[in-house]
């Protein structure tokens, strides 16, 4: 725990308490609360949970008025540029960058666990075609608790080992499966011979008619995509695991409540929601009537892939995506893409508007993605499953150092209650 000799002293009514404060390797310090209700009698009371510190960890670090995002000290700019996606998950999950045997005894293990238990193909079958492919990693994620309920002891370091592998190793097989079924098409079977993201795009895009070719580019732009979703501290999504696994639950199972939290438009939904809201907005001209309807107090529009809780300043990861947004469509030879203009254009006329620079609102990690995944061939029902995909390796590494915490206890937040108080039971007849 990282103790400090200071104190924040708390004084209310005929009480004054001296509370611990608790000083980081960066960022804040933080007022240990956790004696406050026993020793004043009061919660504290932070909803959205602007101002709390819900955990230690050692994953992860942002930065947001500087725009910085470390995953264990690198930065991502660097991590994005010279590293891949399963070293970064190696580096998430154990705290080092891995030495060349560490890192292919890493990637042979990851490869060799992407394979479904035939037996769940029925669950995808259970599916309307139709059904948001969102809906069936939420339900297929879930039904892997029933396959692995008796080897699962999360008390046991190697089990939980075990099971952030086949996580990692199975979400891609699922994701892109829910898009097979989603578009009627037979599902591809993972090839141990092709790297990770490559694999990935092979199982969404091959068809058994014909032989598939990896584009190596469009394999190194989705690798990244990867990378710049892997993690990002206490998000909602990661919260949502880490609350589900402090009561002991199946991994798996926490892991599907993460990816459910993770759908909703405010949180890994933007992507989606942004490609179309660039859609609607449709060309360049229309640009000024949607700024006046973001910034229009009676208009709930908002505009997706802006904003964010903690970056006020830039979110790095917008910085390569839209670095990586030109090399795609540049290769794709869709440089003149209409929706790439329109978002370029709307960025510009957002960050010029005193609105935005006020509210400290800016593009964020959703607000170029979309536009690479579409020009790569992903409907925009792909986008969040591409995100939780990625996501994986961010919550079963919070999910791992929560559980190796000997701290633990479970997550039980309390209330301001503002409801009826003590009134006795009337019967029908009397009321
Ligand atoms: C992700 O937490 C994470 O790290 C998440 C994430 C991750 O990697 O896990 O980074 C991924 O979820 C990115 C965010 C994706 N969501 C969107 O792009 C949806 C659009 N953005 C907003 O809904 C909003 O910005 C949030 C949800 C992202 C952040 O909301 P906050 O921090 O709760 O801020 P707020 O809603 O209190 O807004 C502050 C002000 C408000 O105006 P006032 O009430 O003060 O007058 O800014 C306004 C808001 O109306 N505002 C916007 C806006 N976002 C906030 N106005 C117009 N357009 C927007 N996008």
């Amino acid at each position: 725990m990282a103790d400090s000799n200071k104190t924040a002293t708390l004084s209310f009514g005929d009480k004054t308490l001296e509370l611990p404060i608790l000083s980081p390797t960066a960022g804040p310090d933080v007022i240990d609360i956790s004696k406050l209700y026993g020793q004043g009698g009061v919660f504290t009371h932070d909803p959205g949970f602007t101002s709390t510190s819900a955990c230690e960890s050692t994953i992860t670090y942002i930065d947001g008025d500087k725009g910085e995002l470390l995953h264990r000290g690198y930065p991502i700019d660097q991590l994005a540029a010279k590293s891949h996606y399963l070293e970064v998950c190696f580096l998430l999950l154990y705290g080092h960058l891995p030495t060349a045997a560490e890192l292919e005894k890493f990637e042979t293990t990851i490869t060799h666990h992407t394979m479904l238990h035939e037996q769940m193909v029925n669950f995808f079958r259970g599916f309307r075609r139709d059904a948001p492919p969102m809906a069936i990693m939420v339900g297929v994620v879930g039904a892997m608790s029933a396959f692995y309920h008796d080897s699962t002891d999360i008390s046991d370091p190697r089990q939980r080992e075990i099971a952030s592998h086949r996580l990692i190793a199975k979400m891609p097989t699922i994701a892109a499966w829910a898009f097979k079924y989603s578009v009627g098409q037979p599902f591809v079977y993972p090839r141990n011979d092709l790297d990770y993201a490559s694999n990935f795009l092979r199982m969404c895009f091959a068809v058994p008619a014909e032989e598939y070719q990896v584009d190596p580019i469009l394999a190194r732009a989705m690798d990244r995509i990867f990378t710049l979703h892997a993690d990002h501290e206490q998000n909602a999504s990661t919260s949502t695991v880490r609350l589900a696994s402090s009561s002991g639950a199946n991994p798996f199972a926490c892991i599907a409540a993460g990816i459910a939290c993770l759908w909703g438009p405010s949180h890994g939904g933007a992507n989606q929601a942004c490609l179309e809201m660039l859609r609607e907005i449709g060309t360049v001209d229309r640009i000024p009537e949607f700024i006046a309807r973001a910034k229009d107090k009676n208009d709930p529009f908002r505009l997706m892939g802006f904003g964010h809780r903690v970056y006020k300043n830039f979110d790095p990861r917008a910085t390569v995506m839209k670095q990586s947004a030109d090399e795609v469509l540049d290769l794709l030879g869709v440089e003149d893409n209409p929706t790439l203009q329109v978002a370029k254009e709307l960025e510009a006329a957002a960050l010029a508007d005193p609105y935005f620079a006020e509210k400290k609102l800016f593009p964020n990690v959703d607000f170029y993605s979309g536009i690479i995944l579409e020009a790569m061939g992903f409907p925009t029902s792909m986008f969040t499953p591409i995100f939780a995909l990625s996501r994986t390796v961010g919550w079963v590494s919070q999910w791992k150092e929560q559980l190796a915490d000997p701290a633990l206890k479970i997550g039980r937040p309390r209330q301001l209650y503002t409801g009826a108080t003590l009134r006795d039971y009337v019967d029908v007849e009397d009321r």
